[in-house]
């Protein structure tokens, strides 16, 4: 009898983790896919003009803390990044020469703050669901 009220309460425990997660796949797939990918590696049109990061590697994911990452959520992210400069800039028609000088762009990397759209358990869940995007 024991036994079975346990393993009715682990299944219970087990069901709620599902639903948490499949509702963090749903906020991820709504609300930050779009700049991040489905899959976390931010190749979207809009993730790639924004220099989004790759979160499927191991570089990005111990570069973070847990806290970190929840802070990005609640208080969005606003900062310019240095990046080389891609070999489009070089196929224009006209190339002024600073722009053949140019070997670095900075970008304007800006996300919204979710603090008053979601609640505390969905950015815990989402920081669980970016966390599972390491490879
Ligand atoms: C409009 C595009 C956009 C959307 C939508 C978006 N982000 Fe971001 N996010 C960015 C940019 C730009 C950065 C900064 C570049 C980077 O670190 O990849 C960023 C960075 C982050 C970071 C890393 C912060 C750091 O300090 O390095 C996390 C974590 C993150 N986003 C989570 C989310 C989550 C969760 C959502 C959905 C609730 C979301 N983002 C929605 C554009 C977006």
């Amino acid at each position: 009898m024991a036994a079975l009220v346990i393993w009715a309460l682990a299944l219970g425990a087990g069901a709620r983790a599902a639903s948490a997660s499949a509702q963090a796949r749903r906020t991820w797939l709504e609300s930050c896919a779009s700049c991040h990918g489905s899959d976390g590696t931010g190749q979207t049109s809009k993730g790639r003009a924004l220099y989004v990061a790759n979160m499927a590697t191991a570089a990005w994911q111990q570069g973070i803390s847990d806290l970190g990452i929840k802070e990005a959520i609640q208080n969005g992210v606003k900062r310019t990044k240095t990046v080389p400069a891609p070999p489009a800039t070089l196929h224009g028609a006209k190339i002024t020469a600073s722009a053949q000088a140019a070997t670095e762009l900075q970008v304007k990397q800006q996300m919204d703050a979710y603090r008053d759209k979601l609640q505390p358990e969905e950015i815990d869940g989402l920081l669980q669901y970016i966390r599972q995007f390491a490879p």
